[in-house]
C-alpha cells in the first residue's frame, strides 16, 4: 500500500456533515463530533499523561498481535504511551462515541497501559466497560492506572483476544466495540465474526488501524463489500462499522479533524 496516495485519495474522497444524506452520519459528524470533554476529564487525563509520559520503567512485551513497527520486545511505558496509545484526537473521539451514544456495555480489545480504557470510561461512567490486554506486564500497568485513575466501570482481563471471544458468558451483549491489537486483517475479520452473536444490528464496532498494512486495509475493503454490515464509515486511520439492517447499505468516506 502507498500511503501516501492512500491519504490523497481520503482528502480528496472525504466529506463533512453537508455532504452526506445518512441521518446516522450526520449526527455523527455535527453532534457526536462536537462533544467537547468535561473540565474534570481533561484535569484527570493531565494527571495521567504527566504520570505515564515520564515513566521511564522497562516491561517485557508479549507479542500476540502483528506486533510493533517501531518498538522492541523491552520497552519503557513512556514509550508505550507516545506510540501504542490513543492519545490526541484518536483518544478524544473515543470518549465522544462513549458520551453521544451511552452503551451500557463495551468491549475494548487491545487495553495496551488504558488510554483508550481511560476515554471510553469517562465518557459514559454508568456503562460496563471490559478491556482485554494479552501480554501480562501490560495488562498489570494498565490495571495499576485504571486504579490510580479511580475508573470503577472498568474490567480488564488477561487474555488473548482469541480466548476471550471463545469464552464470552452466554447472554453478554455489547453496544460499542474498540478493536484495537492485533493488526492483521484476518484476524480482524475473524474476531468481527466471533463477536457477532454478543452483538446487536446497532452495535459500532470502532477499527484503529485500518490502513496498518495491506491486508488490515483489505479487511476494511471487505467489510465495505460485506452485506452485513450496512453502514461503514473512513476516518482514515479508524473506521466505524455497523450492521445496521434496516438502513440502506451505504458506505461513507468521513472528515476527521
Ligand atoms: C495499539 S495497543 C492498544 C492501545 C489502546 N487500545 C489505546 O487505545 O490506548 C494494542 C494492544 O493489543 C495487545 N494485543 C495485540 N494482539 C493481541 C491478542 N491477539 N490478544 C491479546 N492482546 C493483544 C497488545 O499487547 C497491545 O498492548
Amino acid at each position: 500500500m502507498n500511503k501516501v496516495s492512500e491519504f490523497i485519495k481520503y482528502k480528496v474522497k472525504a466529506k463533512g456533515r453537508h455532504g452526506v444524506h445518512s441521518p446516522f452520519v450526520y449526527d455523527l459528524v455535527d453532534k457526536c463530533f462536537k462533544v467537547t470533554l468535561d473540565e474534570s476529564v481533561l484535569k484527570d487525563r493531565k494527571l495521567f499523561y504527566d504520570s505515564v509520559s515520564c515513566d521511564d520503567r522497562e516491561i517485557q512485551i508479549e507479542d500476540h498481535g502483528a506486533g510493533s513497527h517501531r518498538l522492541r520486545r523491552q520497552r519503557k511505558i513512556k514509550d508505550i504511551f507516545k506510540t501504542s496509545s490513543s492519545i490526541g484526537k484518536y483518544g478524544d473521539l473515543l470518549y465522544k462515541l462513549s458520551k453521544f451514544y451511552q452503551p451500557q456495555k463495551i468491549l475494548e480489545l487491545g487495553t495496551s497501559i488504558g488510554v483508550g480504557t481511560f476515554h471510553l470510561s469517562k465518557g459514559n461512567p454508568k456503562a460496563e466497560l471490559i478491556s482485554v490486554e494479552g501480554c501480562p506486564e501490560t495488562a498489570k500497568v494498565a490495571i495499576g492506572n485504571i486504579q490510580k485513575m479511580g475508573l470503577k466501570n472498568v474490567e480488564i482481563i488477561q487474555s488473548t483476544f482469541e480466548e476471550y471471544l471463545s469464552a464470552i458468558p452466554e447472554g453478554t451483549c455489547f453496544d460499542l466495540v474498540f478493536i484495537d491489537g492485533h493488526h492483521d486483517g484476518y484476524a480482524l475479520l475473524n474476531y468481527l465474526n466471533a463477536l457477532n452473536p454478543f452483538t446487536t444490528d446497532d452495535t459500532l464496532f470502532v477499527l484503529d488501524d485500518i490502513r496498518w498494512s495491506d491486508s488490515m486495509l483489505n479487511a476494511f475493503h471487505e467489510i465495505i463489500q460485506n452485506e452485513v454490515y450496512h453502514l461503514t464509515i473512513d476516518l482514515y486511520r479508524i473506521a466505524i462499522v455497523s450492521r445496521k439492517p434496516g438502513q440502506q447499505k451505504e458506505h461513507f468516506v468521513v472528515k476527521f479533524n
